[in-house]
């Protein structure tokens, strides 16, 4: 009898599973945190659009990764979680997907769901590259009167060459996050986070700083905050921060 129950509980001993929407900066940091059992799960189901991302990445790990050649594919895996790190445009080819599948989804390129409906409780979208959302939405709740972000990096992480520090950008969070997708989905996770409270953003161009810095001001019925972030770009994409991955990956860890 007890080896029986055993079987049957071996039987039925759920396999689980991530799914990683995009093999680029992001994607590999967590796969690598996988690999290094940071993050614990069974298996790992990966989909690039460019074949060889998914194909170098598997090679890189000693991890089971299989590589799915469409997100149907990924999602007929049954992941617990999927990871979406390929850019704003994917997400919005995939959303209705994902969103009608069982998984709790993680989104990185979050400028895309400024404008998607976003109060399924399947999605979540990590602080990324700054921090501190818990109290900013806490003070949204009494009510927040002014939010501003300062965002500079240095001219090769905005794709420019000016020689003098330049502002390239003043305006909306939404507007942001559309010019620089590749940049500024951090201002797109700050508006989710105080909607409809409109942040104020200024995009600064900077030869003089190495790290990606974002400023955040925050002026609400009972007080101020001032949040600062000095972030390393990482190595292999200096559009991104490399604090970006870690959040994706402390997320994903409160999600399986
Ligand atoms: N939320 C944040 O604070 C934050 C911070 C940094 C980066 N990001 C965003 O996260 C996303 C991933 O960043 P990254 O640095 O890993 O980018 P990356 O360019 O290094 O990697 C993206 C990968 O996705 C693949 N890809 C692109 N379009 C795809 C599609 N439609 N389907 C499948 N695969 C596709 C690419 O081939 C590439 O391998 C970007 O949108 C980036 O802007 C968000």
């Amino acid at each position: 009898m007890k080896s029986q129950s055993n079987q049957s509980t071996k039987a039925t001993k759920m396999v689980k599973k991530i799914g990683l929407i995009g093999c680029g900066a992001i994607g590999t940091v967590l796969a690598e945190a996988i690999e290094r059992k940071l993050v614990i799960c069974d298996e790992l189901v990966v989909f690039d659009a460019d074949a060889a991302k998914a194909q170098k990445l598997k090679a890189s790990l000693t991890f089971p990764v299989k590589i799915a050649n469409s997100v149907d594919q990924l999602l007929a895996a049954k992941p617990k979680v999927v990871v979406e790190a390929a850019g704003q445009q994917a997400v919005r080819d995939y959303f209705d997907k994902l969103v009608a599948s069982n998984a709790e989804i993680i989104i990185m390129s979050t400028g895309a769901l400024l404008s998607l409906n976003v109060d399924d409780p399947k999605i979540h979208f990590p602080a990324g590259a700054i921090g501190g959302l818990d109290a900013i939405a806490a003070a949204a709740n009494a009510a927040i009167t002014e939010v501003t972000l300062t965002s500079r990096k240095n001219p090769k992480a905005l794709n420019k060459t000016n020689t003098e520090e330049t502002i390239v950008y003043e305006g909306t969070a939404k507007e942001a996050a559309r010019l620089f997708p590749r940049e500024m989905n951090v201002a797109a996770t700050l508006a989710l986070t105080v909607k409809p409270v409109q942040v104020k953003v200024k995009v600064v161009s900077d030869p003089k700083v190495t790290r990606n810095t974002h400023e955040i001001n925050v002026k609400w019925r009972y007080g101020e905050m001032q949040l600062r972030f000095a972030n390393d770009p990482h190595p292999d994409n200096p559009h991104t921060s490399a604090l970006a991955a870690w959040a994706a990956i402390q997320l994903l860890k409160t999600l399986l």
